[in-house]
């Protein structure tokens, strides 16, 4: 039986997403978050039969689907969600900026924690408000909140936090005890988390990883999640994520247009109730895959790469690169695809903090990831790879 990972550079090549159109064939893509895996089978299943009944209108009831989380996220996390707390939407980016536009006046700030997945930014701008950066300490070792900016920002007037737990780009978990303190001064300030948990179902196992809405009662007062399963099972094309209330926050999903259900896709829907329901040994193979992929890129760093630091992910498929000792610039990821073929995602796009780094994705067949770094270790050593050579090696 093939794994989840087995699949050979050509056949990705035929794939006709962002990740696999919007560079050269020369180039290797790794900045898109999404994976190279095969489908999961129940997913594909019911996508078959829904191909089969030419059932390509609007998405139907969302009971199925937001009871199937419901049950997926007490399995995974002990997690009692009720499915009367849980509306679908089209994306976690519509979802985020719908509740957005529920909470905030155009002018409000939002506390987003850079260096971060750079649409936080845009959406919170999209809305009208505007970002409070609150940038994560220690990010050499992954990031923490910084709760005593974040205090600041709440005594300064701010009303939401942007939570993105696990956090893109570095794939830190954050620790429960910080988020309960997250929580408590939410409270004290009478402010909403919005925790973006779309990552959560890649966390790795041992991160303790713990949804925001499990830590007590004053997240269950503040908090509203976001999750999905897009980039668990790979279906971020497909259109269909969870907003989730706290007991507190109830209103806010009251308050959601009507439209957001409308906009879910068919398929999307259908795929995520197969996905939670039935899909949960194949993400334990695609988990087990990302850490032996985790534990491969920081082999290959020491080995080819030494100048470049990496925080081990605790979740999902991307990393962070620390490539400042390379010399090669603000964004070295710019260099790696003038230079080696490689496409990664530029560092400064997700803040300040992101000069000199690059984020990687390694959600793809460890040989991909293996002739990546090894170009990119070719590119940093001098030795041209324009032409890009050896392309077609990996997979
Ligand atoms: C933290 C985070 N949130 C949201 C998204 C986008 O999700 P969606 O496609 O559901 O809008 C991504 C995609 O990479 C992400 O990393």
């Amino acid at each position: 039986m093939p794994g989840p990972f087995d699949i050979p550079l050509a056949a990705l090549r035929q794939r006709t997403s962002a990740k696999w159109t919007t560079y050269g064939v020369d180039v290797l893509p790794l900045p898109v978050a999404e994976m190279d895996v095969r489908l999961a089978d129940p997913v594909a299943r019911v996508l078959h039969e829904a191909v089969d009944r030419s059932d390509t209108g609007y998405a139907g009831d969302p009971g199925p689907v937001r009871r199937a989380f419901a049950a997926f996220a007490d399995r995974r996390w002990g997690w009692p969600v009720s499915a009367e707390d849980v509306r679908t939407c089209p994306d976690v980016a519509a979802g985020v900026m719908a509740v957005l536009r529920v909470l905030t006046r155009p002018g409000d700030g939002v506390v987003v924690m850079p260096p971060v997945y750079p649409p936080f930014f845009a959406w919170v701008r999209t809305v009208g408000a505007t970002p409070v950066e609150v940038p994560l300490t220690g990010v050499d070792g992954g990031g923490r909140i910084d709760l005593a900016g974040v205090e600041r920002a709440l005594a300064a007037g701010t009303r939401v936090v942007l939570l993105c737990h696990p956090h893109n780009p570095t794939g830190a978990v954050h620790p429960a005890a910080d988020l309960v303190e997250l929580a408590a001064l939410a409270d004290r300030f009478g402010a909403t988390v919005l925790s973006d948990e779309i990552h959560a179902p890649l966390a790795h196992p041992g991160s303790g990883f713990r949804p925001f809405l499990t830590l007590g009662a004053a997240a269950e007062r503040t908090g509203v999640a976001f999750g999905s399963a897009s980039k668990a099972w790979n279906l971020a094309g497909l259109k269909c994520a969870l907003v989730t209330a706290g007991s507190g926050r109830r209103d806010v999903l009251e308050a959601l247009p009507p439209e957001l259900g409308w906009a879910v896709g068919q398929f999307g829907q259908l795929a995520a109730r197969a996905a939670f329901d039935e899909g949960e040994a194949w993400l334990d193979e695609v988990v087990a895959g990302l850490v032996r992929n985790a534990d491969l890129l920081g082999e290959l760093l020491l080995r080819h790469l030494p100048g470049v630091r990496s925080p081990r992910p605790a979740a999902g498929y991307l990393a962070w690169l620390d490539c400042r000792a390379l010399g090669l610039g603000d964004d070295p990821a710019q260099v790696f695809l003038d230079r080696a073929g490689v496409a990664l995602h530029h560092g400064p796009d997700f803040g300040a903090q992101g000069a000199g780094w690059a984020r990687i994705n390694v959600g793809c067949p460890p040989d991909l990831l293996t002739e990546a770094v090894r170009r990119m270790a070719a590119a940093v050593a001098g030795r041209s790879l324009t032409p890009p050579v050896g392309v077609d090696h990996a997979g």
